[in-house]
């Protein structure tokens, strides 16, 4: 696999892959897991040449986030890569990102100032302008991500299309640890102790499911995930029931994403669940939509 640290090497390093649009692209931070790896694996099953990027990205932190303290562990991660079946990694300094008097952001708009966007203000310009400069480094056919960060695939989705990026945005299932606990560089933050209340994510998600299926009333689904919060003694950031695209509210008989975010400890914790209009037609109850 091919170590490619400045956006100049990786362009003539992969010309005829990117001239060709042979590459399907997994940008990450780093700290790889099997979460990561799972998409690795996805572009290595339809694409010619998979390429993965590790950037901590700095303009996607708040000040009182985690950017200093965030898990690098590079050596390691350029292995799992390899073993995944990644071609070749681009590893950029800061520099090569953001040189001095860079000045351009992409907004995507209300999309990217709800839940996340309304807890982390900025987030979504930084991943955005971002993976804007990465898809037009990479110039990959294809670009993978997880549907653990479901409001980053919508506003990424917006901004492909507003933007015409010429390219497919791949979106792939949630890796779960056992106990559902959804995988996460994060998680390496959690003690012992805080590493089984965490779970509190899950099981909420789990609740919120059921009350929806019962009572098909979104009101009822976030009071059911609220009170497996309160039971815990974690206060969340948010708990919603909401259109999976929009994330107002859902369309009658549509899809229904449970989104939910909490501190555990140093933590900052997100996950998420889809309810599809055939899980609800499955439900308990013929009851419409509030
Ligand atoms: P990062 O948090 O490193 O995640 C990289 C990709 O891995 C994202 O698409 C994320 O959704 C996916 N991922 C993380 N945990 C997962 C899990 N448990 N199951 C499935 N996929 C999972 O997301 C980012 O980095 C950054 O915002 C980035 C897009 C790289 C821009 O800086």
């Amino acid at each position: 696999m091919r170590v490619l640290r400045s956006p100049a090497e990786f362009r003539s390093e992969l010309a005829t892959a990117r001239s060709e649009r042979l590459i399907g692209f997994v940008p990450t931070m780093g700290a790889l897991h099997e979460g990561h790896l799972s998409l690795v694996r996805a572009a290595r099953a339809a694409d010619k040449v998979v390429a993965a990027s590790i950037f901590v990205n700095p303009l996607q932190f708040g000040p009182n986030e985690d950017f200093a303290a965030y898990p690098r562990n590079e050596d390691e991660d350029v292995a799992r890569l390899g073993d995944a079946g990644a071609d070749a990694v681009f590893i950029p300094s800061l520099e090569d990102m953001y040189p001095p008097g860079r000045s351009t952001k992409v907004n995507v708009g209300p999309l990217a100032e709800v839940l996340e966007g309304a807890h982390r203000p900025g987030h979504f310009d930084g991943v955005c302008t971002v993976v804007a400069k990465l898809f037009n480094i990479v110039r990959p056919a294809r670009a993978y991500f997880g549907q653990k960060d479901a409001q980053q695939v919508a506003v990424l989705k917006r901004m492909v299309r507003d933007l015409d990026f010429d390219l497919e945005i791949v979106v792939c299932p949630i890796v779960r640890e056992p106990d559902g606990l959804a995988l996460s560089s994060r998680n390496a933050y959690l003690t012992d102790g805080e590493r089984a209340t965490a779970t509190v994510l899950f099981r909420a998600l789990q609740a919120g499911r059921r009350r929806l299926q019962q009572t098909e009333d979104v009101g009822a689904s976030e009071a059911a995930m609220n009170e497996v919060f309160s039971k815990e003694g974690v206060v969340p950031d948010y708990t919603a029931a909401c259109d999976p695209d929009s994330f107002g509210p859902p369309s009658a008989n549509g899809p229904v994403l449970l989104a939910v975010a909490a501190r555990v400890g140093r933590a900052r914790l997100i996950d998420n669940v889809l309810v599809t209009s055939a899980d609800l037609e499955g439900g308990e109850s013929g009851a419409s939509r509030s």
